[in-house]
């Protein structure tokens, strides 16, 4: 295989949390209960190094999803999501075992300081060896605010202006200290060069941060940014700052159409869009044939909870579905005031042609809360279907999200990664030993982002 042929990106989509995305995960006759264990992460760290994905990546939230009904009662009852660990001291761990996977977490730009956010994850390159990576949020409602010091959280638009801002910040800082700036010379008595380290002296609208920054520059340059947003305001800005971009569409024909769409918005904002790799969340049911794969599916259909999917919603849009019976229409005002995910509301209006869905309608559409739109298969059924995302192109890669823990992971490594290595759709070993090697991605010049 020639070392430049296009590779597939693999993410594990990972939560520091009681279950995976799906609130039924814990309920799973396979799923570990120790997650708040060390051992838990390291495990699961281990893993995706055998599978040798690129690497592994924390969703966040601030809040527990307890908006349905304004209340926690149900969350805790029905393991909603209702852990959430700090995903950085997670990986500070999961880094200790590892040597070549990447180390991703999700902080939101919207509660916390953008010179804490630079630092965290500039520190986090460093501890792993150019490892890092950093899921940029805005965030989506409003308990997280409430758990913040806001009492609800900023419009969708303003949140990601700011988050502009925040971002040049952050990479500002990132360039603070020039690749050779340290010189820790006991000869001459220099530490370091006094004009290869700089102030930011950054003012503007939402921020003030003077710098210097305390971090060196790290060995990738600076973290791998990585960015989620579905909306056009969220594409807008994603295009503009992200380096590894995850994606979520409801079929081949639309992803191939945002695949087109964001490589052309990234080359608009005057980048090259092979520097910027696009991954799609898939959720495999994987057996050793078909049919097992197909009873494993029907399995854990039995799991979820009506509540999972109205508490999950509530939360994701940022309103509280509790007010309605299941099969009444909203009103306008309704779908109006759902400020969080725009994505999902959006989609439920486009299924059902209609402006203003019931309940049923979102929790049908959306599939929140379940095991929504899974690829089912055994080995030759799952690799045939990367392969035609990957070479159609719908996407560079993957990220692979869990139906249980750590159960869903082993089986992919074991079972689809051999296959997708025998048709030459992904690497047999790390090309390199920072996150950038492996993905593809060079350096960063100082300064590029101010284009
Ligand atoms: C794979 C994947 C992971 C995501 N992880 C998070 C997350 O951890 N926290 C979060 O608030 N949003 C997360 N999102 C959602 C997006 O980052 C973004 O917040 C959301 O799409 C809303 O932005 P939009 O209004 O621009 O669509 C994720 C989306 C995808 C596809």
């Amino acid at each position: 295989m020639s070392a430049s042929k296009r590779q597939i990106a693999l993410v594990g989509f990972l939560q520091a949390q009681n279950c995976t995305t799906i609130p039924a995960a814990w309920r799973h006759p396979e799923a570990r209960h120790d997650v708040t264990s060390v051992d838990f992460y390291q495990h699961i760290a281990k893993v995706l190094e055998r599978g040798l994905f690129d690497l592994g990546f924390f969703d966040d939230r601030l809040a527990m999803p307890d908006m349905y009904g304004g209340d926690h009662r149900h969350t805790v009852e029905n393991g909603i999501r209702c852990v959430k660990l700090d995903a950085v001291t997670v990986l500070t761990t999961m880094g200790m075992v590892t040597k070549n996977l990447g180390l991703g977490a999700t902080y939101s730009t919207t509660y916390f300081p953008p010179f804490h956010v630079a630092r965290l994850f500039a520190t986090l390159d460093h501890m792993s060896g150019g490892r890092a990576a950093w899921n940029v949020v805005t965030s989506v409602n409003d308990n997280e605010a409430k758990n913040m010091g806001l009492d609800e959280a900023p419009a969708h638009d303003v949140r990601y202006d700011q988050a502009d801002e925040f971002m040049e910040i952050v990479h500002g800082h990132w360039d603070t200290w020039e690749a050779d700036a340290v010189v820790a010379d006991r000869a001459s008595g220099l530490y370091a060069r006094g004009d290869m380290v700089h102030r930011l002296d950054h003012e503007g609208p939402h921020y003030r941060s003077r710098g210097p920054f305390t971090v060196p520059r790290t060995p990738q340059g600076h973290p791998v940014v990585i960015q989620a947003g579905q909306s056009g305001r969220g594409v807008e800005f994603a295009s503009r700052w992200g380096e590894l971009l995850f994606m979520s569409n409801p079929s081949l024909s639309r992803a191939k159409e945002n695949y087109v769409a964001v490589k052309s918005a990234i080359e608009a904002n005057g980048r090259d869009p092979d520097q910027v790799k696009i991954a799609n969340l898939t959720f495999p049911v994987v057996g050793r044939t078909m049919s097992e794969a197909e009873d494993r599916r029907a399995a854990y259909d039995l799991l979820p909870n009506l509540i999972d999917d109205l508490s999950l919603l509530s939360e994701g849009l940022n309103f509280d579905f509790s007010e309605k019976a299941l099969e009444e229409p909203l009103s306008e005002e309704d779908v109006a005031a759902m400020t969080g995910i725009q994505g999902i509301r959006n989609q439920v209006i486009e299924v059902t042609g209609n402006q203003t869905p019931s309940v049923k309608d979102f929790v049908e559409v959306s599939g929140r809360g379940r095991l929504a739109h899974p690829v089912v298969g055994g080995p030759t059924e799952l690799a045939d279907y990367f392969e035609e995302w990957f070479t159609a192109p719908a996407c560079d890669g993957f990220v692979i999200a869990g139906t249980h823990m750590p159960g869903a992971f082993e089986d992919f490594v074991d079972l689809v990664v051999p296959e997708l290595q025998r048709r030459g759709l992904f690497r047999t070993e790390y090309s390199g030993s920072t996150l950038r090697d492996n993905l593809g991605l060079t350096q960063p010049v100082p300064g590029a982002w101010r284009r």
